[in-house]
């Protein structure tokens, strides 16, 4: 029996207004002016991120689904659950890879699709439902910097966040979300979590800039974002964009390069902001991980990581680990 899909949803109109308005006004305000990645992923962004997990310099997701389909028989039976929870879920596609090893178990009843995409989210959540007779599909339309208590309770729980997302987070707001997840696992639960590893810079640059021009296509639709969420007049065709590795903080930065002087107006904000030529607006970042400080990291906030596990060609680490009671 194929049992309808329940979707709570944290983030209604008037929340994401408010949060973006309040992300806009303080990132453009900062020097240099910088944008939180969240906010790529509305319809087309996901849409656009979906075609970048598809291109051929972009490993991270083939290296990721490699280590999965090679360890989930180790990763169902370490975790026990019988719920998985996904943070940032997107299409949920190599969820299937995790669901079909606890299916195989009957350990499993439930999936809990956490992300930010109402949409996105809706149409995961029905195909999961219909394809995984009795299992219960509990979506929460939520921001994981706020709504981490609103995952559902019971059952033993796989919390799993993966692609490389982690990476978003600077170091300090990343030890924050790690102890938010941390608080909201239970002891037994364990955490499936990926990680982009240091590699070879041209490797690393190239997976940012694929010359079908999809990922700049994704950076540019964070102007687009703002331009109908806060009637702003970005021209997006005035914006270069840019991707390069920082070799001292270890992470690829993307940025929105101003082609030429320009004012734009925020009309949801009542304010203009200037540009100057060549000004760099920054769009996100991805940090890339030394798989000897995965552990002590997961460590320092109560998770013992019980396993590290790499593709054939070290591109890429999947952790599993433990909430200690
Ligand atoms: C979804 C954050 C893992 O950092 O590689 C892909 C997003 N940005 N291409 C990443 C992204 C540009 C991606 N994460």
């Amino acid at each position: 029996m194929m049992i309808e899909p329940v979707v709570d949803i944290h983030l209604d109109r008037v929340w994401i207004e408010q949060a973006l308005r309040a992300d806009v006004a303080e990132g453009f305000a900062s020097q240099p002016k910088e944008l939180p990645p969240k906010w790529f992923y509305d319809d087309r962004g996901s849409e656009l991120f979906d075609r970048i997990t598809r291109l051929p310099d972009y490993y991270p997701t083939r290296r990721e689904r490699e280590i999965l389909e090679r360890e989930v028989d180790v990763i169902a039976e370490r975790s026990g659950a019988d719920t998985v929870v996904e943070l940032g879920s997107g299409t949920s596609e190599k969820t299937r890879i995790v669901l079909d090893a606890l299916a195989e178990t009957g350990w499993l009843r439930r999936y809990v699709p956490f992300d930010n995409s109402e949409a996105t989210l809706r149409t995961a959540a029905a195909e999961l439902a219909e394809a995984y007779e009795g299992l219960a599909v509990h979506g929460v339309v939520g921001d994981f910097e706020h709504h981490l208590g609103h995952i559902p309770e019971g059952g033993c729980r796989l919390m799993m966040l993966l692609g490389g997302t982690i990476g978003n987070f600077p170091p300090a707001p990343r030890k924050d979300f790690l102890c938010a997840v941390a608080d909201a696992m239970a002891p037994g639960d364990t955490f499936l979590l990926g990680f982009d590893l240091v590699k070879e810079h041209d490797r690393l640059i190239a997976a940012y800039n694929d010359p079908d021009g999809v990922t700049a296509a994704f950076n540019r639709n964070v102007l687009s974002v703002i331009n109908h969420r806060l009637d702003a007049d970005f021209d997006l065709d005035q914006f270069e964009h840019e991707a390069r590795f920082d070799p001292d903080e270890e992470w690829i930065e993307m940025l929105l390069r101003s082609c030429r002087p320009q004012r734009v107006t925020i009309g949801g904000l009542n304010m203009t902001v200037d540009f100057a030529r060549d000004e760099r607006l920054r769009t996100e970042i991805s940090a890339k991980f030394r798989p000897e400080n995965i552990g002590p990291e997961l460590g320092a906030v109560g998770l013992a990581m019980e396993c590290l596990w790499t593709d054939a060609q070290d591109d890429y680490a999947l952790t599993l680990s433990r909430m200690v009671g």
